[in-house]
């Protein structure tokens, strides 16, 4: 495995590398959620890249950049155990040079949601990933659909940039006890880390109703609120119910595929997590299937 935090290196290796190229773009913190993206990877491609960079760019001024957690050298223990080809681990002054002027807007998509909470955040998302994919070379990239707005931004950047490249979305890694996998959950309290399942208690809850035959959104929506809310320690940002492609907000019954997207904070933790609707769709293809090719 080769770990390279130069520019002409990781060209050169790239062009060393026969056949297609999975990427894999990470903050670092792995845990089995992107190992489930680099086995996709694997097994998909001849070569497997993985990235690591904490991407200031996506971080506002009072969030989590400084604490964000790091330890590289498991990061990288962990990728060597999965036959990773190449690592690439970019400083922040290398990836944003001081004549660093172009940013890249997806519009529409990155307004709303965690564009609402988290102004710019996706602006720095679309332009480290429009980076990495033309560092890297790579025939298609692996996102979690536990992080639904961006895996749609990326597809629609992809699209509308005409990159050649397949965007893959992965379903979520989750825990036993449902609590999607994030590098976050490190900072949560006992109590916390108890009281976040009702994210995925609230999916759920919703999705059984949707079952029963519920189609109306402010009674699904209201069905995974009322759970989040009878948690006293989580503070709900939102619950939307949307449509995946578009991410705009339904407000009339629909049996088209719905995306259910739940934003919390507990304590000092921002959390996410969404379901496709039906819940059935969640699986290994689900969220590429429904948005359909790039
Ligand atoms: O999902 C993440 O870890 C990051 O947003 C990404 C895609 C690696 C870009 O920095």
């Amino acid at each position: 495995m080769q770990v390279i935090d130069d520019i002409a290196r990781l060209r050169e290796t790239r062009a060393g590398l026969r056949g297609q190229l999975g990427l894999v773009p990470t903050m670092g913190a792995l845990h089995d959620g992107h190992l489930g993206l680099v086995r996709a990877a694997r097994a998909e491609n001849d070569a497997v890249a993985v990235s690591i960079f904490i991407n200031p760019t996506q971080f506002g001024p009072r969030e989590d950049l400084e604490q964000y957690p790091r330890d590289l050298p498991r990061d990288l223990a962990l990728l060597e155990a999965e036959g990773v080809d190449v690592v690439f681990t970019p400083t922040a002054d290398l990836m944003y040079p001081e004549t660093f002027r172009t940013y890249i807007n997806v519009e529409e998509l990155s307004v709303g949601l965690e564009g609402a909470s988290r102004r710019g955040h996706f602006r720095g998302v679309a332009t480290v990933v429009a980076k990495l994919f033309n560092l890297c070379s790579a025939d298609r990239a692996y996102f979690g659909q536990k992080d639904a707005q961006q895996a749609v931004i990326i597809r629609r950047l992809v699209s509308d940039l005409n990159f050649p490249l397949e965007v893959v979305v992965c379903p979520t890694a989750r825990h036993t006890d449902g609590l999607a996998l994030s590098s976050r959950n490190v900072y949560l309290a006992t109590e916390e880390r108890a009281a976040a399942t009702a994210l995925y208690r609230g999916l759920q809850a919703a999705r059984q109703a949707y079952d029963a035959g519920e189609r109306r959104p402010e009674k699904l929506r209201g069905t995974a609120r009322e759970v989040l809310e009878g948690e006293p320690l989580i503070d709900v940002d939102y619950v939307a119910l949307t449509d995946p492609g578009t991410l705009r907000g339904l407000r009339a019954p629909s049996d088209d595929p719905l995306l259910l997207l739940i934003a919390v904070t507990l304590g000092k933790t921002r959390l996410l997590d969404n379901g496709l609707l039906p819940w059935s769709l969640n699986d290994r293809d689900g969220l590429t299937r429904v948005l359909g090719a790039t």
